[in-house]
Formats: structure tokens, C-alpha cells, sequence
């Protein structure tokens, strides 16, 4: 079988990290998935740079979407970032020729998720996401599979690898806020903005992805955000002497009628020392669900950096070589329904 041929468009802490992947591991894909997958074309915005991977004999597009409608790409990777701009244009073109995307952008997915299903669905090519919650973690996974016959009860987690890895470090060592945030920023787990990070906007993003999976869509801009920019050392001192442990959370909550939206919110929270959240420390989260009959899930992992979330990205590329040429198979596709039943029908 000839091998299938990926597009990546950004190679940035991500991107860098999927090629470094696909290096190392090379033959994986074809042992498991029987087909081979090469990368084909990469853009970015800056040429020169060195990314610690050799680029030879990949075509290089200066415009990410040309990458996405060059004929010689099966597969497009999205790892530009951002809600709107090129990472939009990139997916949108590829769904319009029908070609699958794989994405690490939870921007998109929880602004856009609803659009880009339509496209999806229209077109008939898979979008598919796992990197965008839970950097490592099969949170998607856990949601959409594992529950998806079950009732889920609710749904969310630590889910900021940031935040997370700023809350611990400095209850840990009494370093101040700013200090462990350019760390964290150092080592590739912040965001370009890291705003986004400590105001609890991503952790909202990953909570409507992972709600919208188990419920209904839900627009994020609902969501109630309380980041962590204000806690200080103190407060972390004062929580550890009355047995707790702080950690910024998003949580979402099935609504009690069938047609009342879920409850969903994103707030520091005190957490008992003795409990599975507080141990979760650095950059790792955790993802919880609670399904009827399955009872409470927890799983942990590093939810940030490079290495994590481009492990991510390359499962769902697996997921898709595994399925090819069936597209339908690899995730179930998006639907669409005018009156949604359930969020992970159109998620
Ligand atoms: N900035 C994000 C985090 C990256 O810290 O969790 C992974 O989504």
C-alpha cells in the first residue's frame, strides 16, 4: 500500500514535537496500522529555523493553505493554533476537498466545533481532536467512546497543565507566581498568550469541548471563568494547613431536564489532600467523568508540552491510517442535527 501522506501546517512546540515523533518511531504506524505515513509538506512561518528534524525532501508551503489543498496531501495537520485566521482557513479548505483533518487546536474546536461539524459532515471527512484536551491523555477518547452508550453524569478536571504546574510549584517551593509562569512558558506548556492559561479561558475551551461530547453543545462563553491569576503563596500556605490542596478546575454537570443545558464552571477550588485531584501535580491533568452505570473515571497524564501532545496528535493519525480509506470509521463523524439530542452526536 503506498503510504499516507500528511500535511503539517505549523511546526511550532507541537509541530516540532510530531516530527521529532514520527522520526523516533518511524515503522510504528506501519506495524500497527498497516500503512506507512510520511510527511509530504509542512508550512510555517519561519524557514530556517532549526527544529532538530530533518525537513529533507518535504515540500514547504509559505502559505498553510496551500499546504492544505496541495493534491499530494492525504491527511491535514493543523497545528497553527488560534480560533480564526489560517488554522480556520487550513481545515475548512482540507473539509471542503474531503480530506481528513487532525487537530491539537481547542480554540477551534470550542468556538467553531459547530461549523466545522456541518463541513465534516457535508463533505464526509473526519476532524479529529484528541490533542485538544488533555495534552497526552485519551480525554476525547474517554467521552466519546468509553461513555458513549452510558449517561454521563458529569464531566471536566484539572485541565491546564499551566495552571497546574504554576499551583504546585508554588505551594511546593514557595516561588512566586511570575517566577514558575515563565518557567512554564519556558518549557513550552503555555500558551503564545499564557493569558489564556491563567484566566481559566483554555480550561473553558477543553470543558465545552469534553461537555459538548457528553451533553449538548454548550458556547463557552457561558461558562462562569475564575483563573488563578490572584492566588498567592499565602493562600496555598493557609489551604495546606487546613488540609487542602488548590487546584483550578472545570467542571460540567448534566442539566436535570432533558432540555436544560448542563452547568458548567471553571474556578480554583480547594480539593481534600487525601483526594485523586490533589494528587496531580506539575504539568500533568486529570480528566474525571462519572457515567451512570460505569461510575467515576480518572485518568492522568501530562497535559501539556510537546512531547505529550503530539503523542496525542499522532494516535489520531494512527486512528485514521488504521481506518483507511473508510473515513467514517476512524471516529464516529460528526452529525449534525438541527435539535441535537446529545453533544457528542455533533462533537
Ligand atoms: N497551555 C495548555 C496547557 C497546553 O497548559 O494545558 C495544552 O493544551
Amino acid at each position: 500500500l503506498p503510504p499516507l501522506r500528511l500535511g503539517v501546517a505549523g511546526l511550532g512546540t507541537v509541530g516540532a514535537g510530531l516530527l521529532a515523533l514520527l522520526e523516533r518511531c518511524e515503522g510504528n504506524l506501519s506495524r500497527h496500522c498497516g500503512r506507512d505515513v510520511v510527511v509530504q509538506a509542512v508550512s510555517a512561518r519561519s524557514r530556517g529555523r532549526d527544529r532538530g528534524v530533518s525537513l529533507e525532501g518535504v515540500t514547504w508551503h509559505d502559505d498553510p493553505v496551500a499546504l492544505a489543498r496541495d493534491p499530494e496531501v492525504d491527511i491535514v495537520v493543523e497545528l497553527i493554533g488560534g480560533s480564526d485566521g489560517p488554522a480556520r482557513a487550513v481545515v475548512e479548505n482540507a473539509l471542503r476537498l474531503g480530506k481528513p483533518v487532525v487537530t491539537a487546536n481547542k480554540a477551534l474546536i470550542a468556538r467553531h466545533g459547530h461549523e466545522l461539524a456541518a463541513l465534516s459532515q457535508q463533505y464526509q471527512a473526519p476532524v479529529l481532536y484528541e490533542a485538544a484536551v488533555g495534552g497526552a491523555l485519551p480525554a476525547v477518547r474517554l467521552v466519546r467512546d468509553t461513555c458513549s452508550a452510558d449517561e454521563v453524569l458529569c464531566v471536566g478536571g484539572i485541565l491546564n497543565g499551566t495552571c497546574n504546574y504554576i499551583l504546585t510549584e508554588m505551594a511546593n517551593t514557595g516561588r512566586s507566581f511570575a517566577d514558575v509562569l515563565d518557567e512554564a512558558q519556558a518549557k513550552g506548556y503555555a500558551e503564545a498568550d499564557p493569558s489564556t492559561d491563567i484566566d481559566g479561558v483554555d480550561t473553558a475551551h477543553k470543558l465545552a469541548i469534553l461537555a459538548g461530547l457528553a451533553f449538548q453543545p454548550l458556547d463557552f462563553t457561558s461558562i462562569p471563568v475564575t483563573g488563578i491569576r490572584h492566588v498567592t503563596t499565602e493562600d496555598l500556605r493557609f489551604a495546606a494547613t487546613l488540609g487542602y490542596r488548590v487546584r483550578l478546575l472545570g467542571m460540567a454537570r448534566r442539566g436535570l431536564g432533558a432540555s436544560t443545558p448542563p452547568e458548567a464552571w471553571v474556578q480554583p477550588c480547594l480539593v481534600p489532600e487525601d483526594s485523586a485531584l490533589a494528587t496531580v501535580n506539575g504539568v500533568y491533568n486529570a480528566v474525571t467523568a462519572e457515567a451512570h452505570f460505569a461510575g467515576p473515571l480518572v485518568i492522568t497524564g501530562q497535559g501539556a508540552g510537546a512531547g505529550p501532545t503530539a503523542s496525542a496528535v499522532a494516535s489520531d493519525i494512527a486512528a485514521l491510517a488504521r481506518n483507511w480509506p473508510s473515513r467514517t470509521h476512524a471516529f464516529p463523524l460528526w452529525g449534525v442535527h438541527s435539535q441535537p439530542a446529545s453533544g457528542r452526536d455533533v462533537l
